[in-house]
């Protein structure tokens, strides 16, 4: 292929979420017929022999033009949206020549290029570390991260409960804890620490989601949200933006000190969201 062809690939690696196969086979179809119709380019989705819940989709576009096109479409986006909402979604490949693609060592790309789940053509591509905290040794596999399969079997809200007990909220006396899940099953808390100057207060849920990051975690499943209120206490908008920035769609529940307080997903907490795809 000529150095000056312009045709793009991407390659993106699709760990789907048990039990959603066959759903996300007949979403890949669709895309598959989308990309096509539109004179997008085409993709080709191949299942992983070894792990039947990986999948690995290239998308060869026509030239850079018809890859942004692409990423504006409507309907390609709402099909998008479904796909991240069965799966968790990770961009190996940004639209390089496909020329170039030839010469790129996919292994050694994923042990440099995070996950991120909802980004668009070309968006952090770059190195941001390898996130030890998300691997596990022992017997289980060491390798891409283990995504949502611990997810139900850990007690985020008793966790959240134990933080808000560290809580520092000197004027507003109203203390948060949070605890946010990792896709390897970890756990980090967090809770609201208030200053006099009270715009520096931070909310339980971004320290929790700060500290995971910078502890190295980057695919978050769900977090757990308790205060000593009757009525649910929901992140604030400020915390909805930063959640979806890097835990995109992250199951949420609510909770006081003696029971749940109801299960919300955040795309239904921050509806037509701000995020990479639009820049
Ligand atoms: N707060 C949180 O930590 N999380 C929420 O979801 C709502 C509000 C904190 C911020 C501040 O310290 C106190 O609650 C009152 O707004």
């Amino acid at each position: 292929m000529d150095k000056s062809d312009g045709r793009r690939l991407s390659v993106s690696i699709i760990d789907v979420v048990d039990g959603r196969e066959e759903q996300f086979i007949t979403l890949a179809t669709h895309l598959e017929a989308t990309l096509i119709r539109k004179e997008y380019g085409r993709m080709e989705v191949i299942r992983d022999e070894a792990l039947p819940r990986r999948f690995y989709a290239a998308r060869f576009w026509s030239d850079a033009e018809a890859a942004k096109r692409c990423h504006g479409d409507r309907e390609v986006q709402a099909l998008t949206t479904t796909l991240y909402q069965m799966a968790t979604v990770m961009h190996v490949i940004n639209g390089v020549r496909s020329a170039d693609a030839l010469r790129l060592q996919l292994d050694d790309r994923r042990a440099h290029v995070d996950a991120d789940r909802r980004s668009g053509f070309d968006r952090r591509v770059q190195d941001v570390g390898r996130p030890e905290g998300d691997r596990r040794t022992g017997e289980r596999r060491v390798g891409a991260r283990r995504l949502r399969d611990v997810a139900g079997g850990i007690d985020l809200v008793s966790a959240a409960r134990r933080a808000r007990e560290h809580a520092d909220a000197s004027y507003s006396h109203f203390k948060v804890g949070a605890a946010i899940e990792t896709g390897s099953g970890a756990v980090v808390t967090g809770c609201n620490i208030e200053n006099a100057t009270y715009g520096l207060t931070i909310c339980a849920e971004r320290v929790a989601i700060f500290k995971a990051l910078s502890e190295g975690h980057r695919v978050f499943t769900r977090i757990a949200i308790v205060a000593d209120t009757e009525s649910p206490t929901p992140p604030c908008g400020a915390c909805r933006q930063i959640l979806w920035e890097f835990g995109g769609n992250l199951g949420i529940e609510l909770a006081n000190l003696q029971e749940s307080k109801g299960k919300h997903e955040l795309k239904d907490l921050l509806p037509l969201p701000f995020d990479a795809r639009l820049l």
